[in-house]
């Protein structure tokens, strides 16, 4: 048996990214809340529920500036570029690693090594969730914040709703993206070797020698 073991996680990333995963998970109780405040039968108050949903919500924000320019100014932001190239292929290598080769023990397609820290199927839904997803989320989000900045209508219909129905619909796909990503990080060689990863920055990967 050999032991790889890879400094794919500076710090920042993981500060960054715990903060956004423990902002995230608030949001999503607090949003849920807010969206059935109206039926009289949730959890916490509509208040407290807009208030914490708010100071979650300039938390993750700023958050995010730290991953976009820690991204610019640090080799981290390499591994989301290039992301298009041989995409449908390799997508579909990595799918069929999922659906199949998983389970009969085959090598992974794309190993992860000091220059490729995503598998394809990761660094695709990394980048959309991140570039695509949360940009969107936190714009309609700003806008629902400030409604006075964004004027009465968009496409017609008046913008409180516009916004409120984007916000909704990008939160629900950033929720699924979620468990997704939760499964995906039970993949490494036991189901918390990732998890790990993330703490200690580390990547770990036990190999049998042939
Ligand atoms: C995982 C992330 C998030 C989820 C799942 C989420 C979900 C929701 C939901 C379901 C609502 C209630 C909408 C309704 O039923 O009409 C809501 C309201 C709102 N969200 Fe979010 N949201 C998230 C992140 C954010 C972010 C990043 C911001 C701002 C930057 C934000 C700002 C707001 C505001 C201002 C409201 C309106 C609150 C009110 O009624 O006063 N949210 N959100
Ligand atoms: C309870 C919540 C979460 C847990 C336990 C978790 C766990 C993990 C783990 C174990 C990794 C390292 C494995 C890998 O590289 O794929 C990771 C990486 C990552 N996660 Fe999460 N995650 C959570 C929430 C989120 C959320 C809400 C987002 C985005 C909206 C997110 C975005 C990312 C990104 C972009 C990376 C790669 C970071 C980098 O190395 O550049 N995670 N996550």
């Amino acid at each position: 048996m050999t032991n790889h073991k890879i400094y794919l996680y500076p710090v920042w990333i993981r500060i960054w990214h715990l903060i956004n995963a423990l902002m995230f998970l608030l949001l999503i109780f607090t949003g849920i809340c807010l969206h059935f405040c109206g039926t009289g039968q949730t959890l916490i108050p509509f208040n407290i529920g807009v208030g914490i949903h708010n100071t979650a919500a300039i938390i993750i924000t700023f958050n995010y500036g730290v991953f976009v320019i820690g991204n610019m100014i640090t080799r981290n932001g390499k591994f989301y570029r290039k992301w298009r190239k041989n995409l449908v292929t390799n997508l579909w290598k990595q799918f069929v690693f999922y659906a199949v080769g998983i389970f009969r023990n085959e090598k992974h397609p794309f190993p992860i090594t000091e220059k490729q820290k995503f598998n394809p199927l990761q660094k695709f839904a990394y980048v959309i969730a991140m570039y695509f997803g949360m940009p969107l989320l936190i714009l309609s989000g700003l806008a629902l914040m400030f409604p006075g900045l964004t004027g009465y209508s968009v496409f017609n219909i008046s913008s409180l709703v516009f916004y409120d129905v984007l916000h909704i619909i990008v939160g629900f796909v950033l929720s699924l993206f979620l468990l997704v990503h939760l499964y995906t990080c039970t993949l490494g060689d036991k189901p918390g070797t990732l998890f790990k990863s993330m703490v200690t920055g580390y990547h770990e990967e036990h190999e049998a020698e042939e």
